[in-house]
């Protein structure tokens, strides 16, 4: 189906009642909470295989002088070491995976130097620790703060690094109100539970990857290119994924290496898990950023420009960067419009996407500055927001598909209680604790991506869906049963998902909020063309024909779906996002609510309670996304309050490296948080009518709690996270 027209009347808009919209329990639960649910390391699909351990870089900038491998090699059990000596021939770097071992140039900590193998894991340890590599260190660059000036203007960027409108800098001197603000963001890490992991093996010029990875089929894609083969000669099979955050959109060290090391074992399995450590070291970040945003009113607080630049960094030679002021450009109305985004080459990790990417830091820093406009106005924040509600996307100059974020902030407004929040800052004390309330408005753009899939209807009438999707712990294997439940009349435990291997339909993976849309939209069109073929083999009506209780029924009668299935039936749909994508600004919208407490004498910052209130087209199901919405508040939260990367500035090292010292908000951490969805279809987005969801919940949750933290305190804090020794 192609996406450019709106979408009338569909049998998820008919057949109410059935399992689509209903909260119900994940159905790959059962196998989770009883170690059945296979993740990449735990796989005995390949017999045999050994165990390897990835060296990794002490120094941040400088060439290998010498790896010393001799006495790794004669430790018991190892049976290989790869290096740069000898690995096998790569091609070219796709999609940020690159070749590895390719040479002595070392261009950030961390970069993987060797990958030792041996029979068990902890030999291959032993082992990794006897290699010896001596360096030629050269001064790198590890600050973005002392690399403005060399930024540049990113190249070969998806979307444009700049845009403007109007006249800025002529709106921004004439406007009586202005707000001129710089705000920062760390370093930060996915941080995800499950670290990379991949066992690979090589069947002749075949190489088959069990793999934790968000997208497979463009991971195959990419490994395609580094093995130098066809695409097909390349599989990669994720079933269960122990989260990513954008982290494993691209297979990193370990399914790289072990595939490396497993063709020079002529084709043995290798596994490989990276560490923690090797997690926050040797995969990929999010950038830090620096961010200055501009904004001019008049008054009544009408923005007459707004002004949004970011600088970000990545490895030399990477062009990944953060794109931060990308939202800016469509949230507010004002008539004169400037964002630019600019890259500086730092040896530090290569930066990558991480859970909204762009907006989840733009955000802190553009609905900051929006809470100090509306500040030097004397106006109210939500009031601030709704006074510059645009009626079309201003850059655009396209309609909205939907847009409800002035419902949001007042439905949010109201349950909250705002109308209680005094807007003096400092002014509300409860014991030895300031309390302050922050809003902040969420917006993620919803984008939909290429994907199909294949489903069979057996005599029995149960159902099996293939496709190359996966489920990163969203609940994906959950809405999707759901949904082909609900096109074909079944009950959700007559559907079997069967997700993650690119040898089945491609698909979208798990990326951008598209995984759910694009995906289920695939798997909607192969039971809209299952239900033809149904509806073929009777005499009903098709007209208004309703699949419901294992049935079809029809103005001209009913029929029993088994009755209709015969030897078992086959059908493919495909999903490609089209002129909509275009003829209409596609964004889900939120509001955040934040109340904290700040300790008088320790200006220790404890959240007191949370709400969002959000609108992402038709909810598929409400438990699975309110968890969804919840955690990317509570990544929110950590943003605000705790989450960063502290790079060494002498080495370009990380000194945090772990789940004990990179700090993530921990049960205790967070009192009563709620996430609220508002009705709504979007007929522009897909043929579910659903929107994105999966990075609502972070854009704008952590603008919201540092804006609750200078009402509370009177003290504006730009430099993200808010620790206490900025508050003191
Ligand atoms: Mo997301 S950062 O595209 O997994």
């Amino acid at each position: 189906m192609d996406m450019s027209q709106p979408i009338g009347v569909t049998p998820l808009d008919t057949q109410t009642g059935g399992p689509v919209g209903r909260p119900i329990d994940r159905v790959d639960g059962p196998l989770k909470v009883t170690g059945r649910a296979t993740y990449a390391y735990e796989s005995r699909e390949m017999k045999n295989p050994g165990y390897g351990f990835v060296v990794a870089a002490t120094v941040a900038k400088g060439r290998i002088r010498d790896i010393d491998t001799a006495s790794a090699e004669r430790m018991p059990g190892v049976v290989h070491v790869l290096t740069h000596r000898n690995v096998p021939p790569q091609g070219e770097k796709k999609e940020q995976v690159g070749p590895l071992l390719t040479g002595t140039e070392i261009r950030h900590a961390g970069q993987p130097v060797a990958l030792v193998v041996a029979e068990s894991f902890e030999e291959a340890r032993a082992a990794a620790a006897a290699i010896r590599v001596t360096y030629d260190q050269d001064k790198g660059a590890y600050v973005l703060a002392d690399a403005l000036a060399e930024a540049k203007k990113p190249e070969k960027a998806r979307t444009p690094p700049d845009s403007s409108l109007g006249d800025f800098e002529a709106g921004f001197a004439a406007a009586a109100v202005t707000i001129d603000a710089r705000y920062t963001t760390p370093v930060q890490s996915h941080a995800m539970m499950e670290p990379h992991a991949t066992i690979a093996a090589w069947e002749g010029d075949r190489v088959t990857l069990i793999t934790a990875n968000q997208m497979p089929n463009r991971g195959q894609d990419a490994l395609a290119s580094v093995f130098k083969l066809p695409k097909d000669n390349v599989r990669l099979i994720s079933r269960f994924v122990g989260g990513g955050f954008g982290g494993k959109l691209q297979p990193q060290a370990d399914a790289i290496l072990a595939a490396l090391a497993s063709k020079n074992l002529n084709g043995r399995p290798v596994k490989v898990a990276l560490t923690r450590q090797q997690v926050f070291t040797s995969t990929t970040r999010r950038s830090d950023t620096v961010q200055r945003v501009r904004l001019g009113a008049d008054r009544d607080g009408k923005l007459t420009a707004i002004g949004h630049e970011s600088w970000s960094d990545t490895t030399p030679g990477d062009s990944f960067f953060e794109t931060s002021a990308n939202v800016t450009r469509s949230l507010y109305a004002a008539p004169n419009r400037l964002t630019a985004h600019r890259l500086a080459s730092l040896n530090l990790l290569p930066a990558s996407s991480m859970r909204a990417p762009g907006e989840a830091v733009g955000m802190l820093a553009l609905e900051g500055a929006m809470d100090e406009l509306a500040e030097a106005l004397n106006l109210d924040p939500i009031e601030l927001r709704i006074r510059n509600e645009p009626a079309e996307d201003p850059e655009k100059k396209v309609p909205f598909s939907t847009r409800q974020l002035v419902p949001c902030l007042r439905e949010g407004a109201r349950l909250f209680g705002w109308d209680k929040r005094n807007p003096k800052p400092g002014s509300v004390r409860d014991g030895q604790w300031m309390v302050g309330h922050g809003v902040a408005s969420a917006a993620r753009l919803n984008p939909l991506q290429p994907a199909k899939a294949r489903v069979r209807l057996d005599p029995d009438g149960t159902l099996t869906a293939r496709m190359a999707m996966t489920d990163i712990g969203t609940g994906t294997y959950t809405i999707l049963s759901q949904i082909a439940a609900e096109m074909l009349g079944l009950e959700v435990a007559q559907v079997r998902m069967v997700l993650g291997d690119t040898a089945d339909p491609m698909s979208s993976g798990s990326g951008g909020s598209f995984g759910a849309a694009s995906s289920g939209s695939a798997l909607y069109m192969a039971c809209e063309a299952l239900r033809g073929q149904l509806l073929a083999k009777t005499d009903l009506n098709p007209q208004n024909a309703v699949f419901t209780g294992g049935r079809i029924t029809s103005g001209n009668g009913s029929a029993a779906l088994r009755d209709v299935i015969g030897s078992g039936l086959e059908a493919e749909g495909e999903i490609k996002p089209g002129e909509n994508e275009k003829k209409f600004s596609q964004y889900s919208y939120g509001a955040h609510f934040a109340e904290v407490g700040v300790d008088a004498d320790t200006g220790e910052i404890r959240l007191r309670r949370m709400l969002g209130v959000f609108t992402g087209g038709r909810i598929l199901n409400p438990k699975t996304a309110r968890s969804q919405a919840i955690g990317g508040m509570v990544f929110g939260v950590g943003t605000a309050l705790m989450e960063a990367v502290e790079v060494d500035p002498r080495f370009g090292t990380f000194v945090n490296h772990d789940l004990a010292e990179y700090h993530v908000p921990v049960h205790a951490d967070l009192p009563e948080i709620d996430a609220v969805f508002l009705p709504e279809l979007d007929d522009k987005t897909n043929p579910l009518k659903s929107k994105g969801l999966g990075e609502l919940g972070i854009c704008g949750a952590g603008a919201a709690v540092a804006n609750a933290v200078y009402n509370a305190t009177g003290i504006r804090i730009r430099d993200y996270p808010l620790t206490l020794d900025k508050i003191l």
